[in-house]
């Protein structure tokens, strides 16, 4: 143990401490209540007021109003009933270090600042470009999730494609011939979407197959027709369907078009680890950006999201900074060069202690029985009268209908239930159809009390 200190200013924060550390412990060893869910801000102002004061109100209340009326207010992401949206399911470890991670209160932006955080960092970075199977060249950093790290990606792709066509000619008085656009399916995840608004660039939406995929056929007509594409967005897993497009064919066509191929895998890239669905990736051995969200399916908590670069020299191109106060203390390896941030927490910490804790045997392990699961309950669904599948599942997300229903049906159905407590299971929409989405991420989920509540939607 250390020596206390206490502040001149602060004084002894003892009882502070104590008080935040007890409550995250109880609640890293409890999760989180599936019952909460949120309430209207107004609600939640007439019941604690401001609660910010000239004198403050000291730690016992402060922690009081959070975890009476705040942390209550927020909707439960992993718990293994949450089969929403795509739900987090954390490791306990990786939950306890990410308090370990605020307590040593690294800067992650240099390695001369950070360098021992940063070096497990690296090595988690280097298992996820084992599993690409990735030259040892490649890099990338960590930051707070997919938009951002779409965002740091495509910009690289850009600024890169930009010096090459700036090279051989495709600029006139400093503009592209063509503009600049950005390829991708309308399946691929809004973040897309919004990253080529922030980029100033056009979204060509590549029409997709029956089931939903982005192929190198009609990936290869749209850039034929649109000479100023820049990348394509592979996704690696969409949300809605979790769908991933075939990567060998679009890497193949916009490589022999000089374009630049980004895969989107934040929900699905964790599948690189699953052996049984590793030949859907095939072909992004050769991709030129990844990212993946671990606090998605690879049981990190929020928020964490790996960026990697088979050539991260552009990244640094494109995202260094350079000031006085930096530059005697930068070198080519520091993560504030490889995405749009120089201060940064070392966020992929949390997911490092739990791989060195656990080994990554125990990930392909958890990542198979989230799979095995989706799979036992989309066997259901198949042999159910009353509902049906709306796509053949390739990852671990499942679509369907409830024969016969409104709107209204399937929304009170899914209220009842998250009310309850039992399932969170939000309606999505699919080609403008109402439908019902499950998302298993959490190896801790029971596919027998899924169908047992699946039933109910036969009344
Ligand atoms: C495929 C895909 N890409 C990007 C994102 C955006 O990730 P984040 O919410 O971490 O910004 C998501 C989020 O669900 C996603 O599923």
């Amino acid at each position: 143990m250390g020596i206390k200190k206490i502040s001149k200013v602060w004084g002894d924060e003892s009882r502070a401490v104590d008080l935040a550390l007890d409550w995250a412990k109880a609640h890293t060893v409890s999760g989180s209540d599936p019952k909460t869910t949120f309430r209207s801000a107004s609600e939640l102002y007439a019941e604690v007021g401001f609660t910010i004061t000239e004198e403050g109100v000291g730690p016992e209340e402060a922690i009081r109003i959070y975890d009476e009326v705040l942390q209550p207010a927020t909707r439960s992401c992993d718990d293994p009933m949450m089969l929403s949206f795509i739900p987090g399911a954390p490791t306990r470890s990786a939950v306890a270090f990410d308090t370990a991670v605020s307590a040593a209160n690294v800067f992650g932006g240099l390695w001369e600042m950070g360098a021992g955080a940063i070096f497990a960092e690296n090595q988690v970075i280097d298992w996820i470009k084992s599993l690409l199977k990735w030259p040892d060249s490649a890099g990338g950093t960590f930051v707070s999730g997919g938009t951002l790290g779409n965002l740091a990606a495509l910009a690289t792709a850009r600024h890169t494609i930009k010096e090459k066509w700036n090279s051989i000619g495709r600029f006139q008085n400093g503009r592209p011939l063509t503009g600049f656009k950005l390829a991708c399916a309308s399946t691929a995840h809004s973040s897309v979407r919004t990253v080529a608004r922030v980029l100033d660039v056009e979204v060509v939406t590549v029409p997709v197959d029956k089931r939903g995929h982005l192929t190198g056929k009609m990936v290869a007509q749209a850039l034929d027709e649109n000479p100023g594409v820049f990348a394509v967005v592979c996704s690696t897993g969409t949300t809605n369907t979790g769908i991933v497009d075939d990567v060998k064919d679009v890497v193949r066509v916009a490589h022999e078009r000089g374009v630049w191929v980004h895969c989107d895998g934040a929900y699905g890239g964790a599948g690189l680890a699953a052996p049984s669905i590793r030949h859907l990736y095939d072909g992004i051995e050769d991709a030129d950006s990844f990212i993946v969200d671990p606090h998605k399916w690879l049981f990190a908590p929020y928020d964490c999201c790996c960026v990697v670069y088979r050539e991260p020299r552009y990244a640094r191109q494109t995202f260094s900074q350079h000031a006085e106060y930096l530059d005697l203390t930068q070198s080519d390896i520091d993560p504030s060069d490889f995405a749009i941030h120089l201060s940064r927490r070392t966020r992929g910490l949390p997911l490092w202690y739990s791989l060195v804790t656990h080994g990554t045997k125990k990930y392909t392990e958890a990542i198979e029985l989230s799979l095995a699961n989706s799979r036992k309950v989309a066997d259901y669904i198949r042999r159910s009268k009353h509902l049906e599948l709306i796509v053949e599942p390739e990852l671990s997300v499942i679509v369907f209908r409830r024969l016969g229903w409104t709107d209204e049906q399937y929304r009170s159905w899914s209220h009842r239930l998250a009310i309850a407590g039992d399932l969170l299971c939000v309606p999505t929409k699919h080609n403008g159809e109402t439908i019902l989405r499950l998302a298993f991420t959490n190896p801790d989920t029971d596919p027998d009390l899924v169908i047992r509540l699946l039933d109910t939607t036969m009344n």
